[in-house]
């Protein structure tokens, strides 16, 4: 058997989440990470191979290692407390890495998956969401959640830090362009940037976060009735908002420009910022054409996706 971790994308709120405002993520089901774990001769041990970088390690319950894959393996099993058995467990991945589609996250939700399933406990829902946080935190220092809990639910999700998460289901399909600038970028670094921003001039920063989880309060009922206007103008107001906070760059305003240009009804940068992807949101029948314009606007890759549930 194979477990599987999808990509993720932010609709609304990156950034202001961190600061305990509501933000909005889909599942991205194009893009995943795959977990399959295979009966290995005996005294192999764990062996987990992630296939995408050509690694191999050994994973010993109680060992001390510093890769976070190794350090996922071991947490699945003191807390399901079982002993190391025979198994190769091969991951694979076709999320692009720091893009801020939440590969390290599928990554890690696909290996917990499959491990806890091959150890006979299988993982799921707020159980599995606590563990990959804590691999979330070795890879962004203190990231809100978000990332692992679509990940983890694999459902359009409403999310308060702190809080359980809403999971909710859209009215009528939205027809989604995720174009990948290219660049990678550092979750971290943005995140670290933003918070020397709040704290020069808390004043002003908070007032651009608030209004940033007011569009994550407006586009949850208009994203439930299928409005797919009033979605698109939160959208462009979003990004307006993230290049206030600096995430934005050149690059991202030049494909959200080239988007609209092209009659997306709105479009936005997705996740950290400075690179990672744009999204935009189209109607059925000038998807085409969004995708083309996102692609000569130097996009080196686009997907389109329709989120349904
Ligand atoms: C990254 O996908 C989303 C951010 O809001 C960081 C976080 O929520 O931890 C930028």
């Amino acid at each position: 058997m194979t477990s599987r971790a999808p990509a993720k994308i932010i609709l609304f709120g990156e950034h202001a989440v961190v600061y305990g405002q509501p933000a909005i993520a889909v599942p991205f089901e194009t893009l995943c990470a795959t977990a399959e774990a295979v009966v290995a001769p005996r005294k192999t041990g764990l062996i987990i191979r992630a296939h995408d970088t050509g690694k191999e390690f050994r994973v010993l319950r109680e060992g001390r290692t510093t890769h976070a894959l190794a350090i996922a393996a071991q947490l699945v099993l003191r807390e399901i407390d079982a002993p190391t058995l025979d198994l190769i467990i091969n991951v694979r991945s076709t999320i692009p890495v720091a893009s801020g589609m939440g590969s390290g996250a599928a990554v890690t939700t696909a290996l917990m998956r499959e491990l806890s399933r091959a150890l006979g406990k299988p993982l799921e829902g707020e159980s599995l969401n606590k563990l990959v946080y804590e691999i979330e935190k070795l890879y962004h220092g203190t990231p809100s959640g978000i990332d692992n809990t679509v990940i983890v639910f694999g459902h359009p999700v409403y999310f308060i830090r702190g809080t359980a998460p809403e999971l909710f289901s859209v009215g009528k399909p939205l027809t989604l362009i995720i174009a990948d600038s290219g660049i990678a970028h550092s979750t971290r670094e943005t995140v670290g940037d933003v918070r020397s921003l709040y704290d020069a001039d808390t004043p002003r920063i908070t007032s651009i976060l608030e209004r940033i989880g007011a569009l994550s309060q407006l586009a949850r009922p208009a994203i439930e009735k299928g409005d797919e206007s009033a979605v698109g103008a939160l959208m462009n107001e979003n990004h307006t908002l993230l290049a206030a906070l600096t995430v934005s760059s050149e690059v991202l305003d030049r494909l959200v420009q080239a988007a609209t240009d092209a009659g997306a009804l709105g479009a936005k940068l997705s996740g950290g910022g400075r690179g990672g992807n744009v999204i935009a949101l189209a109607q059925p029948a000038t998807a085409e054409r969004v995708e083309m314009a996102l692609r000569d606007a130097g996009a080196i890759n686009t997907w389109q996706t329709v989120i349904q549930r």
